[in-house]
């Protein structure tokens, strides 16, 4: 029998709905060894793999990414060099804040073999499973994917700038930085810019709620919206059915 040749496999595990990953990421982890695997990733997704395959979980815990980053690119070297075939499952596309680049690197200096599997971003999925296109004709020629907390925890610079655009602004990992970000709306006068956050998107579990950057904070306090969670901040917002249909109603903006 031949011996297998070290490989990792960068694999999208899709944004939460199990339905929403693709074809190649299945088989994929139907030929893994090994699976090491995200918290955000749908655990009904395992069922795909071998009953011989060792599932790992190595979720990240708030405040350690980088120790535990580490730990991990070892993991993937050490299964590796097994001969295994390691996937790395990850939530939404492996390659947007996902650290994939990293994992890639560390595995080729060992001259393991490497691949990549895209998946279907939340960045992307879960704004348009709630129908607000990220980009509409005449409302927003753009968008940019921003993500809220660096690794030295601070807010992205990159949030004021998209702020001073009329792109649609779509924010990662900002629950907790939701007033800092609607301050800075706040100070390019933008209070009445319409913003959606969506946690849990395209899960059984999800919830959402619908203001304007007045509004927001309030609103998503009332509805205890936490993580994970997609911020969109831009008129699109309003073209939401709830939004769309209540100024229909009311013939008046929205709040
Ligand atoms: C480390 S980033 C990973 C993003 C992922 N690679 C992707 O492409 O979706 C994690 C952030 O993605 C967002 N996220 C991922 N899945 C989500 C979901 N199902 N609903 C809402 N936000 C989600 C949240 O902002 C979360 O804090």
């Amino acid at each position: 029998m031949l011996s297998k040749q070290p490989k990792l496999t960068l694999v999208g595990a899709g944004p939460g709905d199990p339905e929403l990953i693709t074809l190649k990421a299945i088989r994929a982890i139907e030929s893994a060894d090994v699976i090491l695997y995200d918290a955000l990733v749908n655990k009904v997704l395992l069922e795909y793999s071998a009953e011989k395959a060792l599932k790992i979980f190595v979720g990240k815990r708030a405040g350690l990414h980088s120790l535990i980053q580490t730990e991990i690119n070892e993991l993937i070297v050490e299964y590796a060099l097994k001969n295994n075939h390691v996937v790395r499952l990850k939530g939404g596309d492996p390659m947007i804040f996902g650290r994939g680049q990293e994992e890639i690197e560390h595995a080729q200096s060992y001259g393991i073999e490497t691949a990549i599997v895209p998946g279907i971003s939340s960045a992307i999925a879960v704004p348009t499973l709630q129908h607000i296109p990220l980009t509409a004709r005449g409302v927003s020629e753009s968008f940019w994917v921003i993500t809220a907390t660096k690794a030295n925890h601070e807010i992205s610079k990159d949030i004021e700038i998209a702020s001073q655009s009329s792109a649609t602004v779509v924010i990662l990992m900002g629950t907790q930085k939701i007033k800092e970000i609607v301050k800075i709306y706040q100070q390019q006068g933008k209070g009445n810019i319409g913003v959606a956050i969506i946690q849990n998107g395209t899960s059984e579990n999800e919830k959402y709620v619908l203001g304007t950057i007045d509004t927001i904070t309030e609103k998503a306090e009332d509805a205890q919206i936490g993580s994970p969670a997609v911020i969109v901040v831009g008129e699109v917002v309003k073209l939401h059915p709830k939004m769309l249909h209540a100024s229909n109603l009311y013939q008046t903006q929205w709040v």
